[in-house]
């Protein structure tokens, strides 16, 4: 696997490849000395057009635990805000010798762009572009939620008849395109819930079931795991829903609606949360929130996706 550009495009041999390694990633980082020497002489760039925490953090560590060089560039206070293109930025990293270019950009299919353009020789994994999606998230989300079902015996497992329910902002959400296509591969069920005006147009043809009635989905069902999706007011010009507290209460996991879930279900949410928005403080922090542990597992879910696309799994 040169690059790591969507879920989508993943087989489900590769998603598990992927899984597996980041099984065997998050089993090293369980000792004293974290650090791998597999990428040692690379150099990886973290590119990041977008602000971020988490991932950026994430894939930072990832790259030093497996002892690459790490570069980390932030487009403000670059070149790039004095217009520099894409094609520019990538051939300064190309001339310095990068090996793997990490890549959060706004514009939708950027990181497809820079894989496919030949301007560089190095591996583009994509951290999330525009609305379209954030592989390395959902895989990370899948690992957690894997773990979370089949524990110690996760090797080699997929998640057949897993219920999923992905709730929110589905039209801005790169998160839920890149676990709809992630989870259905591996067998999942999975039905989206969310305001009219935040479904996607086209969404017909995604393999889900859709509503908008998030009670009425939830005595419905008894989901395995309720994944929270955060309201992305940066990317709404206009009005998509009446008020905040219309969107808390209708679609919100409030602790009313987290009370109703199945006992065993996880709550789950990419971060970073709009507490009392979108998810309710009782829910984030509970024992059944994998929220922290999606975020713990991200590092070792980064460190595959670093090593398969930039030794293609030889080393
Ligand atoms: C997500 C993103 O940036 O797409 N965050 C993340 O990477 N953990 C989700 C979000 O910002 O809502």
């Amino acid at each position: 696997m040169k690059h790591l550009l969507s879920t989508r495009d993943l087989d489900r041999a590769t998603a598990l490849q992927i899984l597996d390694v980041a099984e065997d990633m998050a089993a090293t980082q369980q000792r004293e000395v974290k650090k791998l020497p597999t990428l040692r002489g690379k150099t990886v760039v973290n590119l990041f057009f977008e602000d971020s925490t988490r991932t950026r953090i994430s894939f930072e560590a990832a790259a030093k635990r497996l002892s690459a060089d790490v570069i980390n560039f932030a487009a403000k206070g670059s070149s790039v805000s004095k217009g520099e293109s894409l094609q520019d930025t990538a051939q300064t990293l190309e001339a310095i010798g990068a090996d793997g270019i990490v890549l959060r950009h706004p514009a939708s299919g950027a990181p497809a762009v820079l894989a496919g353009s030949g301007w560089i020789a190095a591996s583009v994994v994509n951290a999330g572009d525009g609305t379209h999606e954030h592989p390395t998230q959902a895989l990370l989300d899948t690992f957690t939620l894997r773990r979370r079902i089949h524990g110690d015996g996760s090797r080699g497992r997929d998640l057949d008849g897993v219920r999923v329910l992905i709730v929110g902002d589905i039209l801005h959400s790169r998160v839920a395109r890149s676990n709809v296509w992630l989870l259905s591969t591996l067998g999942a069920q999975v039905s989206l819930v969310g305001p009219p005006t935040l479904v996607p147009f086209g969404i017909g043809d995604w393999p889900v079931t859709v509503g908008h009635d998030l009670d009425a989905a939830l005595a419905d069902t008894a989901f395995d795991a309720v994944m929270m999706l955060r309201v992305q007011t940066e990317r709404m010009a206009d009005a998509f829903f009446p008020s905040s507290r219309e969107y808390s209460s209708n679609w919100g996991l409030t602790a009313a609606r987290f009370m109703v879930l199945p006992e065993h279900a996880v709550v789950m949410h990419p971060g970073p949360m709009n507490r009392g928005f979108e998810i309710a403080s009782g829910a984030a922090d509970s024992p059944r929130s994998t929220v922290r542990e999606q975020v713990a597992n991200g590092v070792a879910t980064r460190m595959a996706a670093l090593y398969l696309t930039l030794t293609g799994g030889a080393q």
